[in-house]
C-alpha cells in the first residue's frame, strides 16, 4: 500500500472544499463509462430486491440517476453541506450523513452497495470500514467498489502533484493499493470477488488540454463528471494504446464487483 500526499487540510477538508465549489449533479451519467458502466452491472443486471446504498454519494450523479429511475436508493456522505444541497434540489431523495467507518444502519439492511472513489480516502480504518460495509449488507447482496491503484499511472500523477507542492505542505490524500491488496481487502471482509476491472477514469493525459475533447478543453467539472473525461482523437488513441498495452499500470482505478457471503 502506498500513500499519496497533497497540499490540503486532510480528507474531510479536501471534500468540503471540493463540494463547496461545484453545483449538485443533475443525475445524468454516462452508462458506457465509469462509474455508470459498473453501477449498471449491479443495478440493471441484478435488479436488487431491497434498498441500495450509495456510500460516498458526493454531489449525487449516481444517486440521482437511480433515484429518478425508481430504484430505492439511499445516499450517504460525511459532507453534510453537499447532502443539504441535494435535498434542496429534490426532497424525495433518501440521504444519511455519516462515516463509512461507522455506518448508521442496522445489520443486513441493503441488497447492494455502490462505493465509487470512497475507500481510498480513508487515512485510518480501511479494514474496519470494509467490515462495516459487509455488516449492513444482506447475504448475497452485491458490492461495487473502486480503489485507487498503486501503479505507474498514479505514481506519475503524484509526481506531477508533488512538483507543484511547497516543502512540508503534503497531508494525507489517498491510499493506493495493488489489485492483489484490493482483492485481499474485500475478500477478507466476507465477500466473494466476482470480477475486477481496470478503469481509466481520469488519465494524467487529460491534464494536457490539447488532448481533451473540444467540448471539455475549458474544464467544466460538472460536464466532465456527467459525460466522463473525454479526449480528442489524438488523446483517445494515446489513452487506448496505453490501456491496451498495460491495463494494470495505466488504469487509475480498479473496480471490484463482489457478493456478500
Ligand atoms: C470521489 S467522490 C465520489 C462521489 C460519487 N460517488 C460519485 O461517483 O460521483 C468520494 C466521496 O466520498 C466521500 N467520503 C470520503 N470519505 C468519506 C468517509 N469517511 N465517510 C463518508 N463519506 C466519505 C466524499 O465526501 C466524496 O463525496
Amino acid at each position: 500500500m502506498r500513500i499519496s500526499y497533497r497540499a490540503h487540510g486532510g480528507s474531510h477538508d479536501y471534500w468540503q472544499r471540493r463540494w463547496d465549489g461545484v453545483a449538485v449533479d443533475s443525475g445524468a451519467i454516462n452508462r458506457d463509462r465509469y462509474p455508470g458502466l459498473y453501477a449498471e452491472r449491479v443495478i440493471a443486471a441484478q435488479r436488487p430486491t431491497g434498498p441500495v446504498l450509495e456510500a460516498g454519494c458526493g454531489a449525487g450523479r449516481v444517486l440521482r440517476y437511480y433515484h429518478d429511475r425508481g430504484i430505492d436508493i439511499v445516499g450517504l456522505d460525511f459532507i453534510a453541506s453537499v447532502l443539504a444541497a441535494i435535498r434542496d434540489e429534490d426532497t424525495s431523495i433518501r440521504l444519511a450523513a455519516g462515516d463509512i467507518g461507522l455506518l448508521p444502519f442496522p445489520d443486513q439492511t441493503f441488497s447492494a452497495v455502490l462505493a465509487f472513489g470512497l475507500y481510498h480516502g480513508l487515512e485510518f480504518g480501511l479494514e474496519a470500514a470494509m467490515a462495516d460495509t459487509r455488516r449492513i449488507m444482506k447475504t448475497d447482496a452485491l458490492l461495487c467498489a473502486s480503489m485507487r491503484l498503486d501503479n505507474l499511472q498514479n505514481r506519475v500523477t503524484d509526481r506531477m502533484a508533488a512538483h507543484a507542492m511547497g516543502p512540508g505542505e503534503g497531508r494525507f490524500h489517498k491510499l493506493n493499493l495493488t489489485s492483489g491488496e484490493f482483492k485481499a481487502l474485500v475478500g477478507g471482509a466476507g465477500f466473494e470477488i466476482l470480477r475486477l476491472d481496470y478503469v481509466e477514469n481520469m488519465s494524467f493525459l487529460y491534464k494536457f488540454p490539447y488532448l481533451r475533447h473540444a467540448s471539455q478543453r475549458v474544464f467544466n467539472e460538472n460536464a466532465a463528471r456527467g459525460e466522463g473525461y473525454r479526449f480528442n482523437l489524438l488523446g483517445h488513441a494515446a489513452q487506448r494504446t496505453a490501456m491496451a498495452l498495460m491495463p494494470g499500470q495505466m488504469a487509475n482505478l480498479a473496480v471490484i464487483t463482489a457478493r456478500a457471503v
